[in-house]
């Protein structure tokens, strides 16, 4: 299975922006702009409390939901957070796990990001995992040790088979919100590695493994990077939050 037959995914990473005016403005502008409404699969993750209004909005668009986190716990004494049973019923299909910025500003290693990762699945929840390495280990040639090591954890844990409805996003931590971006080559180099170390478990999942380049992807590059053969379509931050920008991305997919 070549990329040609991996059905290009672009993933609307909104953070801990906008009030629900806002939301409803971006999804309102995307559905007009006709984005998802092509090959490319399209979706956006709101925070946490504008999921049930987001959901509503996208109600027959083919438009997806995804959410930021989820609670690695079933259910029960846990004080502030959402478990992946409560995210499936307000219609959410995706869940991004081990974002760098829960990994480096809420503590979480690569144990908790396996048991999120775990949590979503039981719940018919595609995780987006995210793996990436910080502009100190590029620098130190650790980059190769980092990506494994995030990826091994979680393959030895949930096993290869979870990797069949599983998404991988590689977000190098120094390109994400800093204006500076993998060249598509950094980013290639990257997505064989995690694929290759797919294959060498299964070649048929790593076949038709999605990964994603995630780290200031804007429309003007999306296009060259996503132009890549082992990258297939993005994971976007700021740029989400741009309604107009976004769609262009989600274009760029279709090519
Ligand atoms: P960015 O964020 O596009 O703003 O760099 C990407 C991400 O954190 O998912």
């Amino acid at each position: 299975m070549s990329k040609a037959t991996r059905r290009p995914l672009v993933a609307g990473n909104w953070k801990m922006h906008g009030n629900r005016a806002d939301a409803a403005r971006i999804v309102g502008e995307l559905l007009t702009r006709g984005a998802g409404a092509g090959h490319a699969e399209v979706i956006v993750c709101p925070p946490f409390v504008h999921l049930a209004d987001v959901r509503r909005q996208l109600d027959g668009s083919r438009i997806g939901l995804g959410a930021q986190d989820v609670c690695a716990e079933e259910a029960g004494a846990h004080t502030g957070e959402i478990s992946a049973a409560m995210l499936a019923d307000v219609g959410c299909r995706y869940v991004i796990v081990g974002h760098s910025e829960r990994r480096a500003l809420y503590g979480e290693d690569d144990e908790l990001v396996v048991r999120k990762f775990v949590a979503a699945r039981r719940h018919a929840l595609t995780p987006i995992l995210c793996v990436g390495e910080t502009h100190v280990e590029r620098e130190r040639d650790e980059t190769k040790v980092v990506i494994l090591r995030q990826l091994d954890a979680v393959l030895a844990a949930a096993g290869i088979a979870a990797f069949a409805t599983a998404v991988v996003a590689y977000e190098p931590v120094w390109a994400i919100g800093t204006g500076l971006t993998a060249s598509p080559e950094q980013a290639q180099e990257v997505h064989a590695l995690i694929r290759g170390r797919i294959e060498e478990k299964d070649d048929t999942i790593s076949a038709s493994l999605r990964v994603l380049y995630g780290g200031s992807v804007k429309a003007g590059n999306a296009s060259e990077l996503f132009a890549m053969p082992d990258v297939d379509g993005g994971l976007i931050g700021g740029a989400s939050l741009k309604a107009d920008e976004f769609a262009s991305i989600c274009a760029a997919a279709e090519r």
